[in-house]
Formats: structure tokens, C-alpha cells, sequence
């Protein structure tokens, strides 16, 4: 049965929110690295992909955003700290220096991971009956999916 904020139970708000702080917590790690990548690239491709290693922490920003916005519409609450997000998150920072290769092979992998995330966080509040939250989960890792299909295409061909 469709469920919507004020008729979830606290039970399934809370395995929701939880569901929730985890794309969260990917999503800001993947914005930093995005980031980090946008200042440091260098080499010939540094126009195009600085351009769109901004493209992407841009999107994960507003992304982040309205992930932790839901938790709070379920009257739930959104871990705001780094450090919590660093050790929950399943995709890990990029330490030491990266060549331009690197960058979009690491970014792409933490990509598919935030698609994977995104899509599980999707079926969870699915199984709940919370459609809206499902509605999101699946827009966010539709639009992860496409940027991993956008950097795994420079190491083709
Ligand atoms: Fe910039």
C-alpha cells in the first residue's frame, strides 16, 4: 500500500532514513572527489574534463541536497558530519596524485557505486510503500549511471 510521510511507520522511516544517509554520504564523497579532480587535472584533456568533473560535483551538490531534504521530509534526521560519512560511505576517497586516466576510472567506479546505492535505497523504500522516496532514489542513480557512462566512454575506443 502507497505510503506517504506522515503514515510510515517509525520502523520503516527509520530503515528509510538510514537507506537515505548512506546515498547521502556516498554522494558527498563523490562531490569532493569531482572537485578535487576539477582543480588537479592536467594534460591535454584538461578544458573538456575539468568542465565536466565540475558538471558532476555540481549535480552531486544540488544531489546531496535533496537526498538529505527527503530524510528530513519522512521527520527523519541527516548525518551532517564528514567524518560519519567517510566511514559509512562505500566509495573512498582518492589519495596522493592521479593521472587525468586515473581520475575518470576512479570517478567512474565511485559513480556505478552510487548508481548501485542509489538503486538499492530505491527498492528499500519501494518494499515500504514510500513511493516518493523511491521517485528520487531512482531519478538520483539514473542520473549516476549516466555520469559513469560519460567517463568510462574516454577509456574506450
Ligand atoms: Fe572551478
Amino acid at each position: 500500500m502507497t505510503q506517504t510521510a506522515s503514515s510510515l511507520t517509525t520502523d520503516a522511516k527509520t530503515a528509510i532514513a538510514d537507506a537515505l544517509n548512506q546515498c547521502v554520504a556516498e554522494t558527498v564523497v563523490t562531490t569532493m572527489m569531482a572537485q578535487n579532480f576539477h582543480w588537479n587535472v592536467e594534460g591535454m584533456g584538461f578544458g573538456p574534463l575539468h568542465a565536466l568533473f565540475q558538471e558532476i560535483y555540481e549535480d552531486h551538490f544540488t544531489g546531496q541536497d535533496d537526498l538529505a531534504e527527503r530524510i528530513r521530509a519522512i521527520d527523519m534526521y541527516a548525518e551532517g558530519q564528514l567524518a560519519g560519512m567517510l566511514s559509512r560511505s562505500k566509495v573512498t576517497e582518492s589519495e596522493g596524485r592521479k593521472s587525468a586516466k586515473e581520475m575518470i576510472g576512479l570517478l567512474a567506479e565511485a559513480e556505478e557505486t552510487l548508481g548501485s546505492t542509489l538503486a538499492g535505497a530505491g527498492q528499500l523504500a519501494a518494499e515500504h510503500g514510500d513511493v516518493l522516496t523511491e521517485d528520487l532514489a531512482i531519478e538520483r542513480g539514473r542520473i549516476h549511471e549516466k555520469f559513469a557512462w560519460m567517463l568510462r566512454a574516454h577509456l574506450r575506443g
